[in-house]
């Protein structure tokens, strides 16, 4: 699929045409991936953040938010829990927290790999190259970072350099590279790790252009799995707080953002932004037929009802199960409205695996690599 025929479909309102999208990302899912969904068990283990991103909650000058550190103990207990359920990834996420001491999360990691069957992967942000190696070494097997946006102005205003004092070798790393996040991207796969990016859809600013960037630059880099979901204010942000839901506030807001996108019709507004993510879900699908594509707790938020069950019908194979206690889980506030806050893991668990077979699927064992589908006995043709 050619760029011209991306920017079709993202602009394309007609609610009947786009059934056509949604099959084709569905055949392209089932002959490639086929029909299992893989669980990956989340575990938020650390809510402390050096950076100041103006959309997530997590920000350092978030000062409302109680910061918490997961112990090793109670994070291997949530590991367990995933062994329990028959999970076969766990997803160790945190914010970039300087206090994840590379040695103790090479720890933890090793202990896991020698204690459970599981795959191991992590999201703690850009970490230094040092820290990804000696993760890498100690048995870790993928690394998701999101690159947000590849528009490289736009992820320069929503990313503000970290405060002088925490980080200023980063922020060295930041001015002179020119997208710090994709560079880092094939770093990681340079180190071995199976790699996921992925982008939020509906950020101030960003366009239909940028949304086919994204597109195309998950096609370059030839993503392992790949994670995206609507933007959604977050009160307790720069972003949020500027309303970014209401559209004259945006118009003032974008008017002064020079890029290819200041054709405001073109702009992705907060009403659009989930069919908008289900339509990047779905050309994921299809530029990246072998791609690991979770449906993500963000769509799930936006429409608690059907997110899931629309995202593993547009492209999506993975839903990512939150095993973390309750108790933090309430504090890992990314953005608000996240979904059960007050279940336990063993109900959630089942009702995720209601609702897969509900679909005609089934629950995928193992850890459902991208990678061992990329074994040489594919035919190189059928990959693009
Ligand atoms: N809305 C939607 N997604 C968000 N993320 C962070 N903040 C928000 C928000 N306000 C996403 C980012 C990040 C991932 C962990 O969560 O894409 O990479």
């Amino acid at each position: 699929m050619d760029r011209a025929e991306i920017l079709a479909w993202l602009r394309e309102p007609d609610e009947r045409r786009l059934d056509e999208l949604w099959a084709r990302a569905d055949a392209v899912r089932r002959r490639h991936v086929g029909d299992a969904v893989h669980l990956r068990g989340l575990v938020e283990f650390s809510n402390h953040c050096v950076r100041g991103c103006a959309y997530c909650g997590l920000r350092a000058g978030n000062r409302r938010l109680t910061r918490y550190r997961m112990t090793a103990d109670e994070i291997m207990a949530c590991v367990r829990r995933a062994v329990a359920e028959g999970i076969g990834t766990v997803v160790l996420q945190s914010g970039e927290d300087d206090g994840t001491r590379t040695e103790w999360l090479a720890g933890l990691i090793r202990r896991i790999k020698t204690e459970t069957p599981l795959a191991v992967t992590l999201s703690c942000g850009e970490r230094p190259e040092a820290d990804l190696a000696a993760w890498h070494a100690a048995g870790a097997d993928r690394y998701l970072l999101r690159f947000e946006t590849s528009n490289w102005a736009l992820f320069r205003r929503i990313h503000p350099p970290c405060s002088p004092s925490r980080s200023r070798e980063r922020d060295r790393e930041r001015t002179e590279s020119p997208h710090p996040r994709l560079a880092l991207l094939a770093r990681l796969r340079e180190l071995g790790y199976e790699t996921g990016g992925g982008a939020m859809v509906g950020i101030p600013g960003q366009g239909y252009e940028d949304l086919a960037d994204d597109i195309e630059t998950f096609r370059r880099l030839d993503l392992d799995m790949i994670g995206v979901g609507p933007y959604i204010p977050h009160p307790h942000t720069p972003l949020g707080r500027r309303g970014g839901s209401r559209i004259s506030d945006l118009t003032s807001q974008i008017s002064n953002f020079t890029s290819r996108t200041s054709n405001f019709t073109s702009q992705i507004t907060k009403s659009n932004s989930e069919r908008m993510a289900l339509k990047v879900v779905a050309l994921a699908r299809i530029v990246c037929p072998r791609a690991n594509i979770p449906s993500t707790t963000a769509l799930a938020v936006v429409d608690p009802a059907r997110g899931w069950e629309l995202g593993l019908t547009r492209g999506a194979n993975v839903i990512m199960p939150n095993l973390t206690p309750p108790a933090y889980r309430a504090l890992y506030e990314i953005y608000p409205g996240k979904p059960g806050l007050f279940e336990n893991t063993a109900e959630a668990v089942e009702a995720i695996r209601r609702r897969i077979a509900a679909l005609g699927r089934h629950v995928g064992t193992g850890p459902g690599s991208a990678r061992a589908a990329r074994s040489p006995t594919v035919p190189a043709g059928a990959r693009s």
